[in-house]
């Protein structure tokens, strides 16, 4: 469980970057939280940088939108989905819980 931050700190519409590796984006979409792998599939662009729109994120630089519930590319260029997390709140600070990489123990 990583303490993302206070969920003061993350209002609707904004995202942040976690430096773990990989890294994560947290999102809150209209006060719904999400995490997922913040590199895009498509090439090396930080989708916490990119825009927000309902459950969807567009990537920065070649536009491709993921769906922040599945981690599914919803167009092209990007392919292959990145990997959702779920979050949590306790006492008010925002907690990020790893999926394991496939072919790993969580
Ligand atoms: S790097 Fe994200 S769409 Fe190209």
């Amino acid at each position: 469980m990583i303490p993302v931050c206070h969920l003061a700190d993350l209002p609707a519409g904004e995202s942040v970057r976690l430096d773990t590796a990989p890294p994560i984006a947290v999102f809150n979409a209209d006060g719904e939280l999400y995490a997922i792998d913040d590199t895009c599939t498509h090439q090396d662009a930080s989708l916490a940088d990119g825009w927000l729109e309902g459950c969807l994120v567009e990537c920065p630089l070649h536009a491709a939108s993921f769906d922040l519930r599945t981690g599914a590319p919803v167009c092209l260029p990007a392919r292959r989905p990145v990997r959702t997390h779920s979050v949590t709140v306790e006492d008010g600070m925002v907690y990020v819980h790893l999926t394991a990489e496939e072919g790993t123990a969580a």
